[in-house]
């Protein structure tokens, strides 16, 4: 019977790691559906020019973008994001930094987590258009 549980777990773990790869986590998004997903970011963020808010760097153009290099917003940058050496060119990190920026970034100072991982993959495609 133990070793029943053990295949029965093996398979379960199997079948997860499948699942998480087919969904590609902030893939194959809808940049339509992400452009209205992108109304919350705009609180914080300007999409349509390079200037920085005092709450948020530009991220016109920030896809491909080395992370914490918004010339604008240089001095205002939080701990952690200049040191990290991301790329902005990565669904898989540009979706965790959404849903728990911390948990990408210790010490971000973006105060915002989007929760649902299709309005991620959707806004992730929107942002790809701002160039
Ligand atoms: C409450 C304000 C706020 C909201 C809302 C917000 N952000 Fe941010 N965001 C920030 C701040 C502040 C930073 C800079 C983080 C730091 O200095 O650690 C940031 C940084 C970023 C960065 C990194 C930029 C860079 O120059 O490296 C990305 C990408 C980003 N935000 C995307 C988004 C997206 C997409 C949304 C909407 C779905 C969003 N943010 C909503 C405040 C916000």
């Amino acid at each position: 019977m133990r070793m029943m549980a053990w295949v029965a777990a093996g398979l379960l773990a199997a079948g997860m790691v499948t699942g998480a790869s087919a969904q590609e986590r902030g893939k194959g998004g809808n940049p339509e559906a992400g452009k209205t997903v992108a109304r919350q970011c705009v609180a914080c963020h300007n999409l349509d020019k390079p200037d920085a808010k005092p709450t948020g760097p530009s991220l016109l153009g920030v896809w491909g973008r080395p992370a914490g290099t918004d010339p604008n917003y240089a001095a205002k940058y939080g701990p952690g994001i200049k040191e990290s050496g991301i790329v902005w060119d990565n669904e898989e990190v540009l979706d965790k930094y959404l849903e728990n920026p911390q948990s990408v970034i210790k010490g971000s100072r973006m105060a915002f987590r989007l929760a649902d991982p299709k309005k991620r993959a959707d806004v992730i495609a929107y942002l790809k258009t701002l160039k």
